[in-house]
């Protein structure tokens, strides 16, 4: 499975919240460090902070609800109708809290990018923070990953690992992950969109690790 570099290099991304990992990329692309636009942002919450940081940095900001579709395919092919008319090449899921259904898959094959606050495949789902806590881990991190059916379960693009400290609480693990974040998504969002990688069963192959 070979992908090209895309042409146009247009984002769309979706959020719930307060958007952080969104303004990480906002200011990757404006620093010159990301050679991407962003094409919309799209919330499932009128209330997300996140709507706010694009709207401020130019960006088209949409409130979508589900509330408003008679069903989750309903609403995925709302999502994926508004991406597509803004021509948009690449997802990235940046604290969106819904699950991804197939009509939105099959619009964005390997083309819809999350990231997880831990080291995948330990700990997917809700509160990943807390349930490393809860497991005495002694390593956390975060992930990317291309998004698939599988909850958190994609092909991972990147990780970046953090210790735990014996003191750590949720707020303070979550922030030390979440310079993580910060860091790796732009970067991640970078790799995937050079082109020339492979998937390899459920192995993301980039480009210059093929011998
Ligand atoms: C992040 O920890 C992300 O990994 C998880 O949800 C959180 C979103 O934070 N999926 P923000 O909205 O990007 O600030």
């Amino acid at each position: 499975m070979g992908h090209a570099p895309f042409g146009s290099r247009r984002l769309g991304i979706l959020i719930s919240g307060r958007g952080s990992n969104l303004q990480s990329i906002i200011d990757a692309v404006a620093e010159g460090r990301l050679d991407a636009s962003i094409a919309v942002v799209i919330s499932n919450r009128a209330e997300a902070a996140g709507l706010l940081r694009a709207r401020e940095a130019g960006v088209e900001a949409l409130h979508l609800s589900s509330r408003d579709y008679p069903d989750r395919d309903a609403y995925d092919r709302a999502i994926v109708g508004a991406l597509t008319t803004r021509g948009v090449d690449l997802v990235c899921l940046a604290g969106f809290m819904r699950l991804v259904g197939r009509p939105f898959l099959d619009a964005f094959p390997s083309r819809i990018l999350n990231i997880h606050p831990s080291l995948l495949p330990s700990f997917p789902g809700v509160e990943a923070q807390r349930q490393a806590l809860e497991h005495g881990v002694r390593v956390s991190g975060a992930t990317v990953h291309l998004v698939t059916s599988e909850l958190d379960g994609g092909p991972i693009v990147l990780q970046s690992a953090v210790p735990v400290l014996a003191n750590d609480n949720v707020d303070t693990l979550s922030a030390r992950i979440l310079v993580e974040e910060h860091r790796i998504y732009p970067d991640a969002i970078a790799l995937v969109l050079a082109g020339g990688w492979s998937l390899a069963g459920r192995r993301f192959v980039a480009a210059e690790s093929r011998s």
